[in-house]
């Protein structure tokens, strides 16, 4: 049996329990230890010098991860990763900027893990690679021989034309993306906008099964959407409900409702927004003072990117003037966190809470707007109000679902969560987790890697029967000339 080689940037830290940022971090272990295989990546530390990776295993997982030098992590992470393809791929070109030298590194770093990898790999062996720090590592594993089946998931949305055009090096990031064998999506929408690039700038064409024919090359695109294990979630929600830390939240709430936001702290995730239309509430239906709070956990990343520390520094600002404006003295409308918590934890903490606050402007696809509703207890579930650009919401349609550019909608829609009836809650809660159980995170896993076996097999079988045709013609002309 073939092994699965998972590459990303970020690797989930080797000892569980522990926080790990991100729904990447959280979708591909849960998907990897099923199955087992070797996750190779980014060890998250900066090194003096670059060196062969560490493997380490634990359970059926073997960890193989490499340091990156200051240079590298600078131009490559921090430059064009996070502050090139990041915000233009969330569409905020305006927050985007592009530098050559930092695209260079993005490049060589991508040719420098490519190259680490390749010592580890054996001829089985299927590589599905993930997200935007990513797109050109098919092109150099090529490049240097390996003839693997290669896959890539991209986690983030993917922009329309008009706004990966923004992107200088668009059209070099899409030759080598087209060197993938199967290229999947989080959404139909997101994987339209890859393949209107290639038909509409004249490189290639699709076809009704979702085969992608571009420069020269034959791949299969198709949407993908992350899942979670929504009963493993439901239990662990359950089990930490009794911890101090819910309990101590419960009792500081003496009766009051509960809106429970949780995200990375991202300008893509609306955060300033939300804060907002809470306001908003606050000022239209005054008769909700002091019987309702707002929690915002949001532990900060990427903090050495000027664009993060901006929204860090405006969020303060909101949450401190709301606060100010509205508090009393035994009542804080918004609780705001910094700091990262266990994720068990802040499924019990959904669990205790009446609405689920997810709004981001952009997202791939939310994994806490699906781990909020597996959270729930179905005898009295919480309500889940939802960004109409998060990919999830195209799956729960249980969810109230706004658009976070409108803060009437998006405090109406808070107004309507928490008077929500009973029996309406249920049947919101009922018809969001019978998707969530079929397109759980194993379906995920399995469809995408099925694609890329089946595709992989037919090239092969293609390119044995081009070897044996040009062989044929070749005999025939040697036998021709004797
Ligand atoms: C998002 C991205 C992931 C990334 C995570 C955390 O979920 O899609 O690729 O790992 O954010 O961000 P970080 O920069 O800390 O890895």
């Amino acid at each position: 049996m073939s092994r699965l080689i998972v590459v990303s940037n970020r690797v989930a830290p080797v000892q569980e329990g522990k926080p790990s940022a991100g729904g990447l971090a959280i979708g591909v272990l849960d998907a990897l230890k099923e199955t087992g295989g070797v996750w190779f990546g980014w060890s998250g530390e900066i090194v003096g010098e670059s060196a062969a990776p560490v493997v380490e295993k634990n359970g059926n997982v073997t960890y193989a991860t490499v340091g990156l030098t200051r240079r590298d992590y600078d131009q490559y992470y921090r430059g064009f990763s996070n502050a090139t393809l990041w915000p233009t791929f969330h569409y905020r070109n305006d927050l985007s900027r592009f530098d050559r030298e930092e695209y260079a590194g993005y490049m060589r770093v991508n040719a420098t893990l490519a190259a680490k990898l390749k010592t580890l790999l054996q001829p089985d062996d299927i590589i599905w690679v993930h997200d935007y720090h990513m797109l050109p590592f098919a092109q150099e594993l090529r490049k240097i021989g390996v003839t693997n089946p290669i896959g890539f998931f991209l986690h983030i949305p993917f922009p329309v034309p008009e706004v990966m055009r923004t992107v200088p090096p668009h059209e070099e990031l899409m030759t080598a993306m087209c060197q993938y064998d199967v290229v999947g999506f989080q959404t139909d929408n997101d994987k339209q906008s890859f393949v209107d690039y290639i038909e509409r700038s004249g490189r290639g064409h699709s076809s009704e099964d979702g085969m992608l024919q571009a420069f020269g090359r034959m791949l299969k695109v198709g949407a993908y959407p992350i899942g979670i294990y929504p009963d493993a979630i439901a239990k662990a929600a359950e089990q930490f409900s009794g911890r101090k830390q819910v309990k101590s939240l419960r009792d500081s709430m003496r009766g009051r409702k509960l809106i429970m936001s949780v995200d990375r702290l991202d300008y893509s995730k609306g955060l300033v927004e939300r804060f907002q239309a809470f306001e908003r509430l606050l000022l239209t239906a005054p008769g909700w003072h002091g019987r309702v709070s707002l929690v915002q956990i949001a532990p900060p990343t990427r903090s050495d990117v000027q664009t993060y520390q901006r929204i860090r520094q405006n969020l303060e600002g909101e949450a401190g003037r709301i606060n100010g404006r509205f508090a009393q003295l035994d009542w804080t409308p918004i609780q705001y966190l910094n700091r990262k918590y266990e994720r068990n934890l802040l499924m019990a903490l959904f669990r205790l809470s009446q609405v689920g606050y997810v709004t981001p402007l952009r997202d791939g696809m939310n994994l806490v707007a699906k781990e909020y509703v597996a959270s729930q207890d179905p005898a009295d579930p919480g309500a889940l109000v939802l960004s109409q650009f998060a990919g999830a919401a195209d799956q729960l349609p249980g969810a109230l679902v706004v658009n976070p550019f409108d803060l009437s909608q998006m405090s109406e829609a808070l107004e309507r969560a928490l008077s929500m009836p009973l029996a309406e809650r249920q049947a919101r809660h009922a018809d969001m987790m019978a998707p969530l159980r079929e397109n759980n995170l194993s379906v995920w896993r399995d469809s995408f890697l099925s694609d890329l076996r089946s595709v992989a097999t037919a090239s092969s079988v293609t390119a044995k029967t081009v070897k044996t045709v040009k062989q044929g013609a070749a005999t025939a002309k040697r036998a021709a000339r004797a």
